[in-house]
């Protein structure tokens, strides 16, 4: 091992004794160092979203966030090229932020359940089916369905971009429990369309609803259930439950606390409470313990996301040494889609 090498060993062994085993911890500082060393001498930069493995996420990202923070830097850093360790419609996003440079991402098997619920010509119809209603769409899809919409959400801001429209309704796509967990929160009613006519339709002027739903679920969040909790609690009565917003709104009233992956991570940092239930992709659990280590994270079962799985520390080092994948998006769409992400980036 070399000296440089040894040193990104002791870091991580350092934080993440008690989440990987030794030969993990080597194995990963060796890649690690490889990567810092080449992203150094290409002035690349790379950014990791909070569900990264444990290994990767605490070596060789130079930022690391939830879908908007990253969005915000994909926008303004000087890197390039950008490494998105994430999902393509991250990397995407990235790429219609910052069109004059190469964005890669280390995987092209990193997809997302929500992303694939919805396609342009879907949006297409609901437009013309609802003429004039504004459309919000979830930052979880691909550049195509964000050309067709008015803004995108993430997790953070969903509530603040609904609010925004002074329209009796809006369109929310593609996740039917974020868009029921911000009717709840707003107080808005919610309906989901069907083939059938269903009332405020635009046959009939009198809407009895402010915000149109799409049946998208995430293939993770949509695991956890009421009773998990109740489970939990009835065995540590002190744990306090976090629930990303893609969980169903059961879930969500059943926790303590609802927020982005990166509200999550603050929400434990600045808490006192001795023990955590994160409902949430497993690698966060991990990342939070390593940074909280008086602080217990409980988990139910390993509910790792598939598509996050697919960016590893080896494709990462391969993306670097064969700038691969390059992830672009056509400049109409790009154009299209970039009013709708500036737009959420305005509002805060
Ligand atoms: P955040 O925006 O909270 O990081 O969530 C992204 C995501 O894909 C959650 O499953
Ligand atoms: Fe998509 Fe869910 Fe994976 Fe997030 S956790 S990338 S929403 S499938």
């Amino acid at each position: 091992m070399t000296a440089d090498a040894s040193q990104t060993y002791h870091l991580l062994r350092k934080k993440l004794h008690d989440v990987l085993p030794d030969f993990e911890i080597r194995a990963k500082a060796e890649l690690a160092c490889r990567i810092n060393q080449l992203k150094g001498d290409l002035g690349a930069v790379i950014l990791g979203h909070n569900y990264m493995e444990p290994g990767l996420y605490h070596s060789v990202p130079d930022y690391t966030g939830d879908s908007l923070e990253l969005s915000r830097l994909a926008a303004t850093t000087d890197g390039d090229p950008i490494v998105f360790c994430g999902v393509r419609f991250m990397a995407e996003t990235a790429k219609i932020l910052s069109p004059h440079k190469t964005v890669l991402i280390p995987s092209l098997e990193a997809g997302c359940s929500l992303a694939a619920s919805i396609t342009a010509e879907d949006v297409r119809e609901l437009r013309e089916r609802f003429p004039g209603v504004p459309v919000v769409t979830y930052v979880n899809t691909y550049a195509d369905i964000k050309a067709e919409s008015d803004v995108c959400c993430t997790s953070s801001n969903a509530l603040a971009v609904i609010e925004s429209f002074k329209t009796d309704t809006v369109i929310f796509l593609p996740d039917e429990y974020l868009a029921r967990n911000v009717a709840r929160e707003s107080g808005k009613h919610i309906i989901f369309p069907t083939d059938r006519p269903i009332p405020g339709d635009k046959q009939d002027p009198h809407m009895d609803y402010q915000i149109l739903g799409w049946h998208g679920k995430c293939e993770v969040h949509e695991k956890f259930n009421v009773e998990d909790i109740e489970n939990v609690r009835r065995q540590f009565p002190d744990v306090v439950v976090l629930a990303h917003p893609e969980c169903s709104p059961e879930v969500v009233e059943a926790s303590d606390f609802s927020g982005s992956t990166s509200a999550m991570i603050r929400f434990v940092e600045q808490a006192r409470s001795p023990r955590y239930l994160l409902l949430t992709e497993c690698s966060m659990a991990d990342n939070v313990a390593a940074e909280n280590p008086d602080k217990e994270m409980l988990r139910l079962c390993s509910v790792r996301c598939p598509h996050m799985n697919q960016i590893t520390l080896q494709d990462t080092l391969d993306s670097l040494l064969q700038n691969r994948y390059v992830v672009d998006v056509p400049e109409q769409i790009r154009l299209k889609a970039k009013r709708a992400v500036d737009r959420m980036l305005e509002i805060h």
